[in-house]
C-alpha cells in the first residue's frame, strides 16, 4: 500500500510525537490483522489515521460532532479525550479519503463512544489494543501483561482486563472515565471475570 498521501496529511496536521504514535499503532494493527482475520489494508489505515483529528481545536471538534449528529449527552462527550474518536473518523473519511466502513467505525469508537452494535467488535477492539500496545506508550506493565493475551486471540479476556485497568488509571491521572466505559467494564466483568466463559470475539460488547 502507498502510504505517502496519508503520511503527507498527517505530517501536516499532527505533532511529531503523535505521528510517531500513529505509526506505532499502524505497526501493531499490521501484526494483529492476520491473527484476527482483519482486512490488512483497512487495519493498516485504521492504525495510521486513528488520531487524525486529535489535535483539532475544540471548537472544530464540536462542529464535527454536530455535522455527524454525535450526541453531546454528557460532559465527557465534549471532552477531546472522548470526542476525538468521532472527529478522527470524520477527518479520515472526508479529508484523507479513507472509505472502509470497518476502519472508520473502529476509528470512531476507539475513544469508547458510539451507540448501537458495531459491525465489527473485533476490529474495534483490535484498534483499541493497538493504541494501547504501541511501544511509545508509558504503561509498560499493563502492556506486557495484556500483549500475550491479545496475541493469543483472547480478545474478550483482554478487553475485560484492560477495562479493569483503564478506569482506575484514568482516575489516577485526574481524567473522568466516560459513563460508557463504566458500563462496558460492568458488561465485560459479567462475561469474563473469575474464569467465566465469556462470548465469542465477534459478539463482544464495544
Ligand atoms: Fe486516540
Ligand atoms: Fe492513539
Amino acid at each position: 500500500m502507498n502510504d505517502t498521501p496519508y503520511l503527507a496529511y498527517l505530517t501536516q496536521h499532527l505533532s511529531p510525537g503523535r505521528l510517531q504514535h500513529s505509526l506505532g499503532v499502524m505497526d501493531v494493527m499490521d501484526a494483529l490483522a492476520p491473527i484476527y482475520g482483519l482486512d490488512p489494508a483497512a487495519a493498516h489505515l485504521a492504525g495510521l489515521a486513528h488520531d487524525a483529528g486529535k489535535e483539532l481545536p475544540l471548537k472544530r471538534m464540536l462542529e464535527i460532532a454536530q455535522a455527524v449528529n454525535f450526541p453531546l449527552a454528557t460532559p465527557c462527550d465534549q471532552d477531546p479525550l472522548y470526542l476525538h474518536g468521532p472527529c478522527s473518523a470524520y477527518v479520515a473519511q472526508h479529508e484523507m479519503g479513507i472509505a472502509d466502513p470497518l476502519a472508520l467505525e473502529a476509528i470512531f469508537r476507539h475513544s469508547y463512544v458510539g451507540d448501537g452494535a458495531p459491525r465489527s467488535p473485533v476490529f474495534c477492539w483490535c484498534l483499541r489494543f493497538a493504541d494501547m500496545l504501541e511501544p511509545g506508550r508509558d504503561w509498560e506493565a499493563a502492556r506486557n501483561h495484556l500483549r500475550p493475551i491479545i496475541f493469543a486471540g483472547r480478545l474478550g479476556q483482554a478487553a475485560h482486563e484492560m477495562m479493569a485497568w483503564l478506569i482506575p488509571f484514568l482516575e489516577s491521572v485526574g481524567a473522568t472515565p466516560h459513563p460508557a466505559q463504566r458500563a462496558l467494564q460492568r458488561k465485560l466483568a459479567d462475561l469474563f471475570a473469575n474464569g467465566k466463559n465469556g462470548v465469542p470475539n465477534d459478539q463482544l460488547p464495544v
